[in-house]
């Protein structure tokens, strides 16, 4: 096998490495390429690693905790006396091995965004391990929401973000996206509300709050999920439905329409679900993101119901990742792109395969916008904008963004293009059979993509020089253009309106959702008072109920100061915590000393209503810390 100079070098270096305790090793083949050092987990995976976890927890509204006990079956290699795990703010109560009989542990230092190290003390005998404990009121993968901030303001929602290194501030865990554990949980709950998990999840309440849940596919820590709320289901297809508080369930099922559709099109592209069931959550529109690909479970956010299905890409790709990212997943934070670009990649083949090309091409080009902007601000000599990233010692959240989605997308819609799609639907195909419920590197995946895909082919190798785009910064130039007759009509049209045609007399009859905010996004970034309403005026972006739309259109509004559209920014800000939505818009109104007391004023009704992932990006925006607000500890 030949290898590039920096596959190579990072072989060597990983094979050398003087830490090389905390591996993914279990995971994979012998290629020791696979002895990756995981920098964001206390795990030795050499010694000892989880097989399955046994919760048995009672969330807790009022103290706003999560209690109970996890009991680790481990699998221990040459004999290890110990076995280390992840926990960040976790309380351990005690811990007892197999038949009640006490452990002895240790919890580490705190370290910097990873927490502590749980040291428990085995017995050459010992099978499990089970620890009591309880989280803090400000464990950062938790979200508690009053009655007030759901849909029907009649229960409180409580819901979990895992990704990427927020499990171990619920569960105590090797929370490293090498290791996969099967799980089971029983899980108790205030009468009257329901609980779902990324497993097998009850179609109804039961009277007692208790509900009993099994995983039996291996996954790692990252897509440990519940929700729990008043919630309800009803079935989309044989094998789909969705989840959604009462009064939005009737929404979420007409907007879903397509989910089975979209399974079977996966399917077709590349071999079967693996999961069983797949359903869908809606949660609050606190949820930080579009969607968590939870595995059986996608959780999304409310933003995406525009009433109109047209903004259901966020479906095919939280379902891409049952293959990219659940079924295959990045060994470590910094293959990010491993999960995040091939997702992307299929998530426009699903939308192809069930909205045809000139949509996936549309969506292809937002997303391409996206990352020009994104690599606009990293810098183009960033180290950020590389596919294979380099977080050690970083928070991974703070290195993760568009690079990873969409140039990850690109360079694989590049090796398309050379190869051909059918030879590399082939290709990623068997990907997905061979490497199942297992671990993959970038350095992993060039060496299979240099033996199987471009190995007779040596004009198709220098034609994509993949180490370039993995390895170096910005979009290379043999990056491919995507082309939409749709999206160079709408440039047209604004054209048109740039040189005075009134925005009434426009012809925008047809436009759906994308080429919306493509007119949108095509509007110079400078206009009138008077322009900004001609526009309004005729098309009503202020008072849009898709999120999306309104997106892109207060970017308008905050640079150009027109003042009509700020209390529907302000009820924006306040409702919505997405963060794609947040951070842009905070940091756009950032940019002025009046735009700053603006967001100052909303943020300090807004921020109580965002999940610690979002409320941590708008405190950096803002210096918010610096000020009076409460510091959480
Ligand atoms: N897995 C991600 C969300 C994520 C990434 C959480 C990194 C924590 C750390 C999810 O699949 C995702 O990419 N969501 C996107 C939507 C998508 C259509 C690009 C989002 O939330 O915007
Ligand atoms: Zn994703």
């Amino acid at each position: 096998m030949k290898f590039s100079p920096a596959v190579l070098f990072l072989f060597v270096l990983s094979f050398y490495s003087c830490d090389r305790k905390n591996t993914t090793s279990q995971t994979s083949t012998n290629d020791p390429l696979m002895n990756v050092t995981d920098p964001h987990s206390f795990a030795k995976a050499d010694e000892a690693v989880v097989k399955h976890l046994d919760l048995d927890i009672t969330v807790d509204f009022d103290k706003k905790i999560i209690s109970g006990k996890a009991t680790l079956e481990i699998e221990r290699h040459n004999n290890a006396s110990q076995i280390v795990l992840d926990t960040r703010k976790l309380k351990i109560e005690k811990v007892v091995l197999d038949n009640n009989e006490p452990a002895t542990f240790a919890l580490g230092e705190e370290v910097k965004f990873l927490g502590r190290a749980l040291t428990v003390n085995c017995k050459p005998e010992t099978k499990n391990i089970s620890i009591f404990y309880q989280t803090s009121p400000d464990a950062d993968a938790l979200q508690w929401l009053s009655k007030e901030q759901t849909a029907g303001k009649t229960a409180p929602f409580f819901f979990t973000q895992s990704q990427a290194i927020l499990a171990r501030t619920w569960v105590p865990i090797q929370d490293s996206p090498g290791i996969r554990f099967t799980y089971s949980a029983t899980v108790h709950v205030p009468k009257g509300l329901m609980a779902a998990m990324s497993a097998g999840n009850p179609k109804e309440k039961n009277a007692e709050g208790v509900y009993h849940f099994d995983m039996p596919q291996p996954i790692p820590a990252y897509l440990l999920a519940l929700a729990v709320g008043d919630f309800v289901f009803k079935a989309e297809g044989k094998r789909t439905g969705v989840y959604a508080e009462p009064v939005t369930i009737d929404k979420a099922v007409y907007e879903f329409a397509d989910l089975e559709k979209m399974v079977d099109a996966a399917e077709k592209l590349y071999g079967p679900y693996e999961w069983g069931q797949y359903d869908l959550i809606v949660l609050p529109p606190s949820f930080p993101f579009g969607g968590m690909e939870n595995p059986r479970l996608t959780f999304c956010t409310p933003t995406i119901l525009a009433g109109d299905r047209s903004l259901v890409s966020l479906v095919a790709h939280e379902l891409a990742h049952s293959w990219s990212g659940n079924l295959v997943t990045n060994a470590t934070w910094d293959d990010f792109w491993m999960n995040e670009g091939f997702t992307v990649y299929f998530e426009n083949r699903i939308m192809e395969a069930v909205y045809g090309k000139p949509f996936a091409d549309m969506q292809g080009l937002l997303g391409f916008e996206d990352l020009k902007e994104t690599i606009a601000d990293l810098g183009d000599t960033s180290a950020d904008t590389h596919l294979k990233l380099n977080l050690k010692g970083r928070d991974p959240d703070d290195g993760m963004n568009d690079v990873a989605y969409q140039k990850g997308y690109l360079l694989l819609l590049l090796i398309e293009k050379t190869v051909g799609r059918e030879k590399f639907d082939a290709f990623l195909k068997n990907y997905f059979q061979k490497h199942k419920f297992q671990t993959i590197t970038t350095e992993q995946f060039l060496a299979e993509y240099k033996n199987d895909l471009v190995k007779d082919d040596s004009a198709a190798a220098k034609k994509i020089d993949i180490e370039r785009w993995v390895y170096s910064a910005g979009i290379p130039d043999n990056c491919p253009k995507i082309v939409s007759e749709k999206f160079n009509a709408v440039d047209a049209v604004v054209e048109q309106w740039k040189k005075g045609t009134p925005a009434k007399n426009l012809d925008t009859k047809t436009y759906t959702s994308n080429e919306w905010q493509r007119f949108i996004r095509a509007l110079p970034g400078t206009l009138t008072v008077v322009q900004m309403k001609d526009l309004d005026d005729a098309f009503h972006f202020t008072s849009s109920g898709n999120s999306e739309i309104l997106g892109v259109w207060f970017e308008h509004v905050i640079r150009n100061k027109y003042e009509t559209g700020y209390p529907a920014l302000e009820n924006f800000l306040i409702n919505v915590g997405r963060r794609k939505f947040c951070k842009p818009l905070y940091v756009l109104l950032a940019k002025t000393p009046d735009g700053l007391s603006f967001a100052k004023k909303i943020y300090e009704k807004a921020r109580p209503n965002y999940h610690s992932v979002t409320r941590g990006t708008v405190d950096e925006i803002l210096e918010w810390k610096k000020q009076s607000a409460p510091v959480s500890l």
